[in-house]
């Protein structure tokens, strides 16, 4: 089976709060997806990669992107949810896809994606029938807020993940999870609800989603550590 990526970059970053969204904001010398897209084209065992941009997007035309080589194909139909900008990426793949080949669903908001991370995905989840993602253990103590913003409770931490992307399934049940379940925040949210269990694979924090302003700082750290 041949391994796809598809990654959703028509979101606003409405919580970031810049007037650029925030997948196009500087980040170590490029803007930030370049670093995302980067990760995915470079490595050696994903075959094509669909970036899904906004029909109005005023950006990416902006920048030259000849450096990622010609596994990257543009999408300019995202939707108004990240999950009906992956079904278009999923339209766009589907003369190229077949059922049983894999799909790497990957946020253009989370650019500290490494070739490991990518390798312990694909690995690990070669022979597994449903698929899976990468997460990493909740590591702070949580709390449930009563309406006064108190806490009212805490929530024991055992056995609670935070979600990443990387989120690799085979195209053809994602492909029915997504048309089942439109509403989903995330990939595995609409195979768990076709009844299936997506594997957690063990990720790392230093692939941060890029949400707050002060994320951008963080990746930033992350990215030039890398460089030595
Ligand atoms: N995304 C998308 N289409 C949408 C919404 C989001 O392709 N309609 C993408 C974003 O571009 C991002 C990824 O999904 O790469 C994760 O979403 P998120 O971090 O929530 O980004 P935004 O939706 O842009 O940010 P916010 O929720 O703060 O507005
Ligand atoms: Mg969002």
């Amino acid at each position: 089976a041949r391994h796809y990526a598809i990654v959703p970059a028509a979101g606003s970053g409405s919580r970031f709060g810049s007037d650029t969204p925030k997948q196009y904001l500087p980040l170590a010398g490029q803007p930030l997806i370049h670093h995302t897209l980067a990760a995915l084209c470079r490595h050696p065992a994903i075959d094509r990669v669909w970036v899904v941009l906004s029909p109005g997007d005023e950006w990416w035309r902006e920048y030259d992107w000849s450096a990622l080589g010609p596994k990257l194909e543009t999408v300019f139909h995202g939707g108004a949810t990240r999950a009906q900008s992956v079904a278009s990426g999923l339209r766009a793949a589907q003369m190229a896809a077949a059922e049983d080949d894999w799909v790497l669903v990957h946020d253009a908001a989370r650019p500290c994606l490494a070739a490991a991370m990518i390798d312990a995905l694909v690995a690990e989840l070669a022979d597994d029938p449903v698929g899976g993602i990468l997460a990493v253990p909740v590591a702070d103590t949580l709390k449930r807020a009563d309406v006064q913003q108190r806490a009212a409770a805490t929530v024991p931490r055992d056995g609670l993940w935070q979600a990443q992307t990387p989120q690799m399934f085979r195209y053809g049940t994602l492909c029915r999870a997504l048309a089942a379940n439109p509403d989903v925040t995330d990939e595995a949210g609409a195979i768990e609800a076709l009844g299936l269990k997506p594997r957690l694979v063990k990720g790392d924090a230093s692939n941060l989603k890029v949400t707050y302003p002060a994320d951008l700082s963080l990746a930033e750290a992350i990215l030039r550590s890398r460089l030595g």
